[in-house]
């Protein structure tokens, strides 16, 4: 099956409070982006990357290339939400007819995917039309209710969702065909709106962190130097 991998990297990072978002941070000498990139590259040899970057940061983007001599996978320019963001990049893949295509989504600030992590969501399409990666959550929780009052639950029946996800192709245009949702936090809430609720869920890696806080640069850091130890 032919792999279309979009890498969505559009945000502006409010969280991450420094005027440069976070995908363009230095970790371990490059910026995140590239490490996304590159492990992508190693994970699915000869597939396609598209990236979705924010109109006002592809200056930016090219100078880094350029400084790093790195070659960027095709641009697509980003929307106001992540869905937007995905659905511009889901808009330019034409399958030919009989093609049972795969797309992977993956966010840009997550650069610590390796190769087995990719291998294991590609694995689990077998059986569904989604396959993504997930951890049991360590903190307890607890529901909030509307008064204010809240109740704690039960947090062996839960499980934090990560990217790459991957996906049968046509699915998941047909998905992003239909109208946003304010509740769409992932490409696997966007299948389950659009009636695909066979999402295999995969193990994910405690390691692959969404670089969020400026903290999370050097926690990343730690990750990857232990990787190579
Ligand atoms: O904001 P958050 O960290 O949840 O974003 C997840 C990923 O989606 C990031 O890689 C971010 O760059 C991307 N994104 C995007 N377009 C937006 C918002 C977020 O590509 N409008």
């Amino acid at each position: 099956r032919n792999i279309h991998n979009i890498i969505v990297a559009a945000g502006s990072g409010t969280r991450f409070g420094s005027g440069c978002p976070k995908q363009f941070q230095p970790l371990a000498g490059r910026p995140v982006l590239m490490h996304t990139i590159d492990r992508m590259r190693q994970a699915l040899p000869g597939s396609s990357i598209l990236l979705v970057l924010g109109e006002p940061h592809l200056k930016l983007w090219h100078m880094l290339c350029d400084k790093f001599g790195f070659c960027s996978p095709t641009i697509i320019a980003g929307g106001s939400t992540r869905w937007q963001s995905v659905k511009n990049a889901i808009d330019t893949i034409k399958l030919s007819p009989e093609e049972e295509g795969i797309i992977t989504v993956h966010d840009g600030a997550r650069p610590l995917i390796d190769s087995a992590l990719v291998a294991r969501i590609i694995d689990g399409l077998q059986l569904a039309s989604g396959s993504i990666p997930a951890t049991p959550v360590t903190d307890s929780l607890r529901i909030l209710e509307n008064d204010g009052s809240s109740h704690p639950i039960d947090r062996s029946i839960i499980r934090a969702v990560q990217t790459p996800q991957a996906f049968d192709a046509r699915k998941l245009i047909k998905a992003y065909s239909l109208p946003y949702k304010d509740s769409f936090t992932d490409d696997a809430s966007v299948m389950a709106a659009a009636g695909y609720t066979d999402i295999a869920l995969v193990d994910g890696s405690l390691s692959n962190i969404k670089i969020t806080m400026p903290a999370d640069i050097d926690i990343a850091a730690i990750y990857m130097a232990h990787e190579t130890s």
